[in-house]
């Protein structure tokens, strides 16, 4: 893999500012960001006034904590437009999650937070060892969903020449990574491996590609698939962290000379992490609960938005902002399984040591009886002739011994799990519905 890392001098000044700078140019921007929301978001004032609280009260940034939280709920409850702070007709642009799950949640951005999110878009592809003039294959989804449109917005930022391709298609995928000789790719980490399939499927050498870096987020996945993706590809994997209610992605990011967990771009989203149950603000080290506060967004100002994310924060190190930990799941994901809690990267960590075995799973929970279990199915490694009885033994051995809880493997043969095109879906709940 090639040194990408970027000089110093092509960062921007705050990048690798003092902690004092960053947390005075923090405190003058959440001032700001508490009164705009306060005078401009009905939701806010009345959320505020119902604690007791005022945005003149913040004097400094502790006093944050004194500030109600906001939940997604919330901005259901105000759909659509209820949250923007904003006149419509100020609104250039607008995303909405896909509500498969309930109402859809709606987001909304002027022209500057347009051209805010762009940079540190263009942030984060240079942390990730991008240049101008590179040619960026971004597969994430075009569309409401912020991953394809935000990224691209970057990209063209910074100067790189971006192939809007989006997800799907995959033979096509490969080809135009080829023809185009693509030196960045973004796209969820699950869906880079159905790219890697089709690389082998069309007999290529994935080595032999273009690619340098990839830039993966949208969902949790871990350092052993890092490893496996960076050994297929021969190329740099980092990681991108971003959510539609703060901005997109882009919020945070890995710098590919030091991968050691992502910088938050502090200087427009400031983050804490919180006890999930108490709502107490945990010091820095301690895992919890992500909450985000946007420091500069004109439109959708979101105050104290509580990710349900689970991660910890850590600080500067190749950069003067803090890190997060990579995220080891959302709280929404974790199951558990008879007592004990348990997140699918902690499946895919297993799975991963398992070499015969191709890196795709999914987790399905079934109640045959009084007691919840838990199946992983799995599928064999594309030309891999291994008895599927052994297979499945050794991965039950080690989920059980490295996360604790007892599962049923079923291997397929390879190409026997469900893909994606964006967002893997980790988790199929078929226990009978309560009540
Ligand atoms: O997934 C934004 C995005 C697009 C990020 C492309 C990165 C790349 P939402 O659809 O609103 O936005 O989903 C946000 O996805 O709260 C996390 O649970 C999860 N997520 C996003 N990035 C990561 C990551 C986009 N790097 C939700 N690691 C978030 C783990 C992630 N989870």
């Amino acid at each position: 893999m090639k040194d990408l890392t970027p000089r110093r001098e092509e960062l921007e000044p705050i990048e690798i500012a003092s902690r004092d700078e960053i947390s005075a140019l923090q405190l003058e921007r959440m001032k700001w960001s508490l009164r705009h929301a306060y005078e401009n978001v009905p939701f806010y004032r009345k959320k505020f006034d119902e604690a007791g609280v005022h945005p003149d009260d913040l004097r400094n940034l502790e006093d944050l904590a004194k500030f109600p939280f906001t939940v997604k709920q919330d901005l259901r409850d105000n759909y659509p437009f209820g949250m923007f702070a904003v006149p419509r007709e100020q609104i250039a642009r607008i995303h909405a999650s896909s509500g498969t799950t309930g109402q859809p949640t709606v987001v909304g951005y002027t022209k500057n937070d347009l051209d805010m999110w762009a940079g540190v878009v263009a942030r984060c592809l240079r942390a990730s060892g991008l240049r101008p003039g590179d040619v960026l294959h971004n597969a994430y989804g075009y569309g409401l969903f912020t991953g394809g449109l935000g990224i691209h917005g970057g990209a063209e930022k910074m100067g790189l020449t971006v192939v809007p391709v989006s997800g799907g298609m995959t033979q096509r995928q490969v080809r135009l990574i080829e023809d185009f000789g693509a030196k960045g790719i973004t796209v969820t980490p699950s869906y880079a491996l159905s790219i890697l399939d089709e690389y082998r499927a069309q007999g290529r050498d994935p080595r032999k590609s273009p690619l340098e870096v990839g830039i993966f987020g949208a969902e949790p996945w871990t350092n052993a698939m890092r490893r496996e993706i960076e050994e297929s590809f021969d190329m740099h994997a980092v990681d991108i962290y971003g959510l539609s209610e703060v901005i997109g992605p882009g919020v945070a990011n890995e710098c590919v000379e030091t991968k050691d967990g992502l910088h938050i771009w502090e200087d427009h989203f400031y983050p804490e992490v919180i006890d999930p149950v108490t709502g107490e603000v945990l010091p820095d080290g301690e895992p919890g609960e992500l909450v985000f506060t946007s420091l500069t967004k004109e439109a959708f100002p979101i105050i104290r938005y509580r990710t349900r994310d689970l991660t910890r924060l850590l600080p500067g190190t190749a950069r003067s902002m803090r890190r997060m930990e990579k995220v080891t799941g959302r709280s929404d994901d974790m199951i558990i399984l008879r007592g004990v809690n348990v997140f699918p990267t902690q499946i895919e960590e297993q799975l991963m040591a398992v070499p015969e075995l191709a890196p795709h799973f999914q987790i399905e929970l079934v109640r045959p009886g009084r007691m919840d279990e838990m199946h992983i199915h799995v599928e064999l490694a594309e030309g891999v002739e291994a008895d599927p009885v052994h297979v499945s033994h050794v991965l039950k051995g080690l989920v059980k011994s490295h996360v604790g809880v007892s599962v049923k493997v079923k291997v397929a043969p390879s190409g026997g799990v469900p893909r994606s095109e964006g967002k893997a879906v980790r988790i199929v709940d078929n226990r009978p519905k309560e009540g």
